[in-house]
This record gives C-alpha cells, sequence and structure tokens, in this order.
C-alpha cells in the first residue's frame, strides 16, 4: 500500500498515485540534503538555427491534410528513415555529458524536434550537422522539462534519469494519460528510487533528487521500453553496478546502449531480459547512427502487400523487422530479403491470419493498425488482439466508416474480408492509426481526406514525398 516517508512520497506511493490518477501527497525537501548540483545558469543559445532545432511556433501541430485517390500501385525503392523511438532516448542521452555528441541518420520527424526543444529548454546547444544534429550539453539552464513541452510528447519523460544521474536533480512535467492508453511512469519512479532518489509528486510535477544514484539490482514489474532506457542511462553514472532484470528487449535499446557505451558506459546484456550497467565517473563525446525505422519499414511493406508492383523497402534491418515479416508471410504476402532491402509485391492470395502484439521479440504494438488495414483485404476472419495499450482501436471508427467488416471484443477486433474500401473523410487520432488510414485510402476506391495529418508528422519523415515517389497519389492540403 501506499506509504509516506519524511516528507517524501515513497515508491510504493508513487507508484500507487501515477497509476490510479489519485491526487499525489503533498511533499517537502525540508529533509533532504543534495550535493553535486551544477548552479543554474543562464538559457544558452542554440548557436545555429538548424532544420531540426525549429522555433517554438513552427513544430506545433498543423492543420494539413492528406487527400489521397486510392488504387494505383506502388513501384520502386523507398528509403527508410533513422528510427524515431531510437531517436529520442538518443537525444536524452546527451545530457549525460558535457562533450559533444553527434548523431547521424536522425529521422526528420516532429517528435525529434520536440526533444531538441526539451533539450534546448534544459541548456543544450544544438547545430544541425550533414545528417543529424550535434548537442552540447555544456552548462545546464534549467532543472525542468515543463508540461507545454512534455504534453505534446511523452517521451520528453526520458530526460529524468540523466538529467537526475549528471545534476543530483530534475524536475519533469507527469505526461497524464494519452489518446492509445493511460500510460503511467510508475516504474520509472521506482526504478530510480532504487537506485536512491529521492521522488515526490507536486503540481503535475515529478522532482527527483539524489546526491549520486547507487548501483542495485532492480527487476521491472512488467516490461517498458521507457522505463528500461530511462533506468539504463541513470544507472551509468551511478556508483557501483546495477542489474535490470525483466528489461525490455527492443531494437531501439540495444541501439541506445551503444551510444552509451561510446560514450564511455560499461553497459552489457541490452537486448536480452537482462542488462547490467557499470557506474563511471563521468561520460564523454561520441558520434553515433541511428538505427533504421523498423516500423516506417513495416508500414512501407504492408502498402507493397497492398499494392506493391513491386516495391523495395531499402535501407533497413531486416533483423529488427523479423516478427512483422513472419506475420506478414503467415498472410501469404510474399518478401524476399537482401541484406538492408525487402522486396514486397502486392498479395495474389492474402489469407486472414490472427494476430496478438507483445513486447519485443513478439510482434509490435506500432504495427497493429496497420496490419488491420491489411487484413480488411485478405480472405477470412482474423482476431487481432492488442496487449500492449487500452485504446489503441481508434482506428477501427474509421476504418468502418470506409468498409471494413471489424467489430471490437474487449482487447481484441474480428476483421471480415476482403471487403471493398471506399475512400471517406476521416480523422487520424494517433501516430500508427494514421498510418493505417493512409494505407487503407490508397487500396480504396475514389477520394479520401485524412484529417490532423499532424500525428503523421510526430514519426513519418515525407510519407507523402515518399508514397509519391512510388506512384501513388497524395497530397498535402491545407
Ligand atoms: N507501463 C506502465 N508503467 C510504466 C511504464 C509503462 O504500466 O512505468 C505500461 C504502459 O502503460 C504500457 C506498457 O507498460 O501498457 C508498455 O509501455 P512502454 O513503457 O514499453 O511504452 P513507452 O516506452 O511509453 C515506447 C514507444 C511506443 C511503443 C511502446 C511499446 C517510444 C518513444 N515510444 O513507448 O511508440 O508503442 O514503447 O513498444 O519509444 C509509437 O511510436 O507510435 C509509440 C507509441
Amino acid at each position: 500500500m501506499a506509504r509516506e516517508t519524511s516528507g517524501f512520497a515513497s515508491v510504493e506511493a508513487a507508484a500507487v498515485v501515477v497509476t490510479c490518477h489519485v491526487a499525489p501527497p503533498s511533499v517537502l525537501y525540508s529533509n533532504v540534503e543534495v550535493s553535486g548540483v551544477l548552479p543554474v545558469s543562464e538559457p544558452s543559445k542554440t548557436i545555429e538555427t538548424s532544420a531540426l532545432a525549429v522555433p517554438a511556433a513552427a513544430a506545433e501541430p498543423s492543420m494539413d491534410k492528406l487527400r489521397i485517390i486510392g488504387g494505383r500501385s506502388l513501384r520502386g525503392r523507398v528509403s527508410v528513415g533513422g528510427a524515431k523511438n531510437a531517436a529520442l532516448p538518443d537525444l536524452a542521452a546527451t545530457l549525460l555529458t558535457g562533450d559533444p555528441v553527434e548523431l547521424t541518420n536522425l529521422p526528420g520527424v516532429r517528435d525529434v524536434r520536440t526533444m531538441l526543444r526539451v533539450l534546448e529548454q534544459l541548456g543544450a546547444v544544438t547545430e544541425a550537422t550533414e545528417r543529424g544534429v550535434r548537442v552540447v550539453n555544456e552548462r545546464l539552464a534549467s532543472f525542468e522539462a515543463p508540461y507545454d513541452l512534455v504534453k505534446t510528447m511523452r517521451a520528453s519523460v526520458l530526460v529524468l534519469g540523466p538529467m537526475l544521474s549528471r545534476h543530483g536533480r530534475a524536475r519533469v512535467s507527469l505526461p497524464g494519460g494519452c489518446a492509445i492508453g493511460e500510460r503511467p511512469i510508475n516504474l520509472h519512479l521506482e526504478g530510480l528510487a532504487k537506485l536512491g532518489a529521492e521522488i515526490a509528486l507536486e503540481h503535475g510535477y515529478v522532482e527527483a533528487r539524489a546526491s549520486r544514484l547507487r548501483g542495485a539490482r532492480f527487476d521491472f514489474a512488467q516490461k517498458s521500453v521507457g522505463a528500461t532506457e530511462n533506468l539504463m542511462m541513470a544507472a551509468t553514472l551511478a556508483e557501483g553496478t546495477t542489474v535490470l532484470g525483466n528489461c525490455a528487449q527492443e531494437p531501439e535499446i540495444a541501439d541506445l546502449a551503444e551510444l552509451l557505451n561510446a560514450m564511455g558506459a560499461s553497459i552489457s546484456g541490452a537486448g536480452t531480459d537482462e542488462i547490467t550497467i557499470e557506474g563511471r565517473r563521468a561520460l564523454g563525446g561520441a558520434t553515433h547512427p541511428v538505427i533504421p525505422d523498423r516500423i516506417e519499414a513495416g508500414t512501407y511493406l504492408v502498402a507493397g502487400a497492398l499494392l506493391g508492383d513491386p516495391l523495395e523497402v531499402a535501407d533497413c534491418r531486416p533483423q529488427d523487422l523479423r516478427p512483422v515479416l513472419q506475420q506478414l508471410r503467415l498472410a501469404g504476402v510474399k518478401l524476399a530479403v537482401e541484406d538492408d532491402t525487402i522486396r514486397v509485391s502486392a498479395a495474389e492470395n492474402l489469407t486472414a491470419h490472427d494476430l496478438r502484439t507483445a513486447p519485443h521479440p513478439g510482434y509490435p504494438t506500432d504495427m497493429q493498425a496497420q496490419y488491420m488495414a491489411l487484413m480488411t483485404q485478405a480472405h477470412g476472419a482474423s482476431v487481432v488482439t492488442e496487449t500492449i495499450f487500452e485504446r489503441r482501436f481508434m482506428h477501427v471508427g474509421e476504418l468502418q466508416r470506409m468498409g471494413a467488416d471489424i467489430r471490437i471484443q474487449g482487447k481484441s477486433c474480428v476483421v471480415v474480408g476482403p471487403t471493398r474500401l471506399t475512400g471517406a473523410q476521416v480523422m487520424a487520432t494517433d501516430l500508427r492509426a494514421s498510418a493505417c488510414l493512409v494505407l487503407a485510402a490508397m487500396a480504396a476506391d475514389g477520394e479520401t481526406v485524412v484529417d490532423r495529418v499532424y500525428h503523421l508528422d510526430r514519426g513519418y519523415e515525407s510519407m507523402e514525398t515518399k508514397l509519391r515517389g512510388l506512384g501513388a497519389e497524395v497530397e498535402r492540403v491545407r
């Protein structure tokens, strides 16, 4: 049960408060000795206005729509960019050193711009490079990741571990629920507390302090990508050894460990369910290429399975896509895999095949909506079960408006196909739901207008340009 200690919410209290959305206890820091915290300096300026470090107004959601005429074949080669979900923790990791860190193969998506703004708010100097960005976190301008930024992107919470570990203090707005689920951060907080952090929740913020984190063993009660990343980063500067158990195993975690090791950290086991981190006194600079985006690649593979004539998905890492490739093959999609390229053609006999999302190496929840678009064109009934997020069927109502035969039954959907989809005005509700609607629109008869494309812009770089290059009839309208 929730318990309070000396003015601070205990870990149990933090977990209960965050999970249940009960008002957090008001807590004070009066009894806490904090040392090793750097003096807060004036905010530093971005030395060059980069294409990525755009000013606040330009990073705001636009009211753009996509107008798509369906039925066009897709032919040619599409290049996959850097992974959004690797770039975000990689950017947060730059906070662990005052030396320059350069990330290459950085995707030009809105979430990356938001993370750069979070870092700049904390004092980072960012500079666009030819293929990415160079970040220097020499002087701290603020301990706070404010609500205005965190509410637009939950991954902002990834600055908590590195800030706390390097500067002894961090204040980050609680992200709250989102369109696809409640998404509490109790595991992040429990883990940091296990490393010795004092955690308080007040006025919608998490405030964490520690003179120096201490290595410990921590087993996650449930697999979490973000919590694994936050803890792994925090432990790099802790005193002694940290062993994290029941870790998430997504490829983005191994990518982050590779960057951290290049910065001088000592991490082994990333990509397995147990990660060991030997704490270091300090980390230094590095240059690191962000891995290719497996979800962007998977989305284009589904486009190819629907309309490819043939379509080549290039610059991807097929090994990260194994669960997706396996599922597509089970549905009758023919795939030719070669080094960093996968060739796919429209499947003549798509067959309905059930799907269940699961943590890696299971089938990714971020590819569930796209698979459902494919299943509307498959012969038979498939049951699509979502096990990671509570509300990740927001695309279903819009697919139904386009003519799909889908019934929601609790955590599952029964999709009966093939159905003739017809163009309609539809509304994107989150990033992957938007991708699903674009896929359905390309398979549909006539014109579809997808509204609220800003969701898509969070994670897909120039999707309409890439699709047009393949022969799709897609335009962005205001
Ligand atoms: N969870 C908790 N407590 C926590 C953390 C997570 O209960 O402290 C629960 C979540 O509510 C969820 C499950 O654990 O039910 C898994 O969440 P996880 O922490 O793994 O998700 P995340 O780190 O917040 C990342 C991706 C998501 C992706 C999920 C699952 C980033 C920036 N985001 O989120 O990506 O769906 O892992 O693979 O890496 C997307 O790109 O569209 C997207 C939503």
